[in-house]
């Protein structure tokens, strides 16, 4: 076994089940192992490489930055943050934004806000959080239990009160289950973790009118389908239906750890100074990797790239699914697709798919994942079918 292994093995708690190679380098959409051996990633640090690895633009901001400034207390005003600040909203609905570390940092601050603000404006009692059947929202005690999957949440109870739960795509079941308890709704535009699903069209917009009328503030939790993924900057801009907070994370620092959690003016004013805080949020060198970012990600081709290439490999799938019925359904948007199979392990496809020379990542045991840089190419995607299809002879 690889010597690298056998230590990980050794010295890191067992909390990932890992596949088996050391990524030692990686550049645009190529990754390499520790034996010099390439691979096309089709993971991309699960949703995060958006503009690619090593993106020279990113590397430049973070070079810049590093010799400038590394880190300095939420105490001070610092320019990148103000600069990342105004961009985001530029480029949203947002008006106000709140900067942290992670997704789940990023939900927590949306959970804890949404229940201040609605203090602040309704008075006690109304606290809870509807989520949905299927979400992921992190590994946080409280992002856990926003989490409507129980395998996240088995062991570790007593869970927070508070939550509960409603079917994905499911507009009845949330307007009924809202009462005068309910603070908020909280959704991913499209679920990742639970298998790339996509709402059907009308969802979000119906979704945001039952939110306005009933007095409860929409959540957006875009952690995975931010920063481009779905061939928007927002998935939500599919559908017109802008939230009163979204969470990012993920893509955001182009591979630097930052989340943010952004709002309106009028939902801002739920927290005070010391409701909330982070030592890290908003670290400078993070912030400049982001203000790159978003400047690529607006000025460049990437969107368009990401909605040709993601059709163009979507309709190679369907092909494959035509010739191989163990491919059930094939669903996504942009470059966030997944491929459900039955009858067939995903671990074992994906791994037979590395060992082709083609990272593509198993959600469950029945959902393959495919989350490529947005910079992703259709020659990559005619590779990625290849190995898929022949993995799947071999199985
Ligand atoms: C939709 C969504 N929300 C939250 C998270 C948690 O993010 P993090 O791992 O950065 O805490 C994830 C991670 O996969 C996610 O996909």
């Amino acid at each position: 076994m690889d010597r690298w292994i056998e230590e990980a093995e050794r010295w890191i708690l067992h909390t990932y089940d890992r596949y088996p190679i050391v990524v030692v380098r990686a550049r645009g959409t190529r990754v390499w192992d520790d034996s010099g051996r390439e691979y096309i990633d089709f993971v991309a640090g699960i949703a995060v490489c958006n503009l690619g690895h090593c993106h020279p633009r990113v590397v430049e901001a973070i070079r810049q930055q590093a010799e400038e400034l590394l880190h300095i207390s939420n105490l001070y005003y610092t320019v990148p943050q103000v600069e990342l600040a105004r961009r985001l909203c530029e480029h949203s609905f947002a008006e106000k934004v709140f900067f942290c570390n992670s997704g789940a940092e990023a939900n927590e601050a949306a959970i804890k806000l949404a229940r201040k603000y609605a203090k602040m404006r309704w008075g006690e009692g109304r606290y809870e959080i509807i989520t949905m059947r299927g979400s992921f929202h992190g590994r946080t005690l409280a992002t856990l239990t926003a989490t409507g999957q129980e395998k996240v949440q088995r062991g570790f109870d007593p869970l927070m009160p508070g939550f509960r739960y409603c079917p994905f795509d499911d507009l009845e079941a949330v307007a009924s289950a809202i009462d005068e308890h309910t603070c908020a709704v909280m959704v991913e535009p499209i679920q990742g973790e639970g298998g790339v699903r996509v709402p059907s069209d009308g969802y979000l917009r119906e979704l945001k009118e039952v939110c306005e009328e009933r007095g409860v503030l929409l959540i957006y939790d875009e952690v995975q389908t931010g920063m481009g993924r779905t061939g928007r900057l927002f998935a939500y801009e599919h559908w017109g239906a802008e939230p009163h907070i979204m969470t990012l994370a993920k893509a955001l620092g182009g591979g630097l750890p930052i989340g943010a959690m952004v709002t309106t003016d009028e939902v801002a004013q739920g927290f005070s100074p010391g409701d909330h805080a982070s030592t890290f949020g908003g670290n400078p060198v993070s912030c400049r990797a982001a203000c790159a970012v978003l400047d690529e990600l607006t000025e460049g081709g990437i969107l368009e790239n990401c909605r040709r290439v993601g059709d163009y490999i979507m309709a190679g799938l369907k092909d494959l699914a035509s010739r191989d019925s163990r491919i059930q359904e094939v669903r996504g948007k942009g470059l966030m697709i997944g491929v459900e199979l039955e009858g067939v392990s995903a671990k074992a496809v994906a791994m037979k798919c590395l060992e082709g020379g083609v990272l593509i990542n198993a959600i469950g045991d029945r959902v393959l994942r495919m989350v490529p840089p947005l910079v992703v190419t259709e020659a990559e995607g005619d590779k990625l079918l290849e190995v898929l299809e022949g993995a799947l002879k071999v199985l």
